[in-house]
């Protein structure tokens, strides 16, 4: 049976391209899923993209993977910074996730500092804009072969 993994979207992400593309990039959201689609089935990996603004809906996602899930690319949004929920369902989760980021939070605002999401995650990928879902797809990819 071939893995999915899971790639978890939150709020505004549905916005990618015409969203502050200073930071963010110009690359949509769908575009940047035919990207990971497309190396994917290098990896032989399946993926499962999704993107919510709402919090609940993530939480839902996290607790219910689907059978083939393997593992979860999480890119949180503003709930990263925020979210205890989000934190306390990861921690239930019995899959492995990297936190990704278009941007670097760190090198960002104060309040982008702190990720309730990276406690719970296998590692973090961010500041390479699109490129950032490749990385953490190869990495999961990495990590799963292990
Ligand atoms: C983001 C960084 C977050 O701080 C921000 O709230 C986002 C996007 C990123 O991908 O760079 O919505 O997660």
């Amino acid at each position: 049976m071939t893995d999915t993994i899971l790639i978890l979207n939150g709020p505004n992400l549905n916005l990618l391209g015409k969203r502050e593309p200073h930071i963010y990039g110009t690359d949509t959201l769908e575009h940047i899923e035919s990207l990971l689609l497309a190396r994917a089935t290098k990896l032989n990996l399946e993926i499962d993209m999704r993107q919510s603004n709402h919090e609940g809906q993530i939480i839902d996602w996290i607790q219910n993977p689907g059978d083939k899930s393997a593992g979860i690319l999480l890119n949180a949004g503003a709930h990263t910074h925020t979210s205890i929920a989000i934190y306390d369902a990861l921690k239930a989760s019995a899959l492995p996730t990297i936190e990704v980021h278009l941007s670097n939070p760190h090198a960002r605002e104060p309040f982008r500092h702190r990720s309730y999401v990276s406690p719970v995650s296998v590692g973090i990928i961010s500041g390479f804009g699109a490129n950032s879902y490749l990385l953490a797809l190869d990495a999961m990819a990495n990590l799963l072969s292990a």
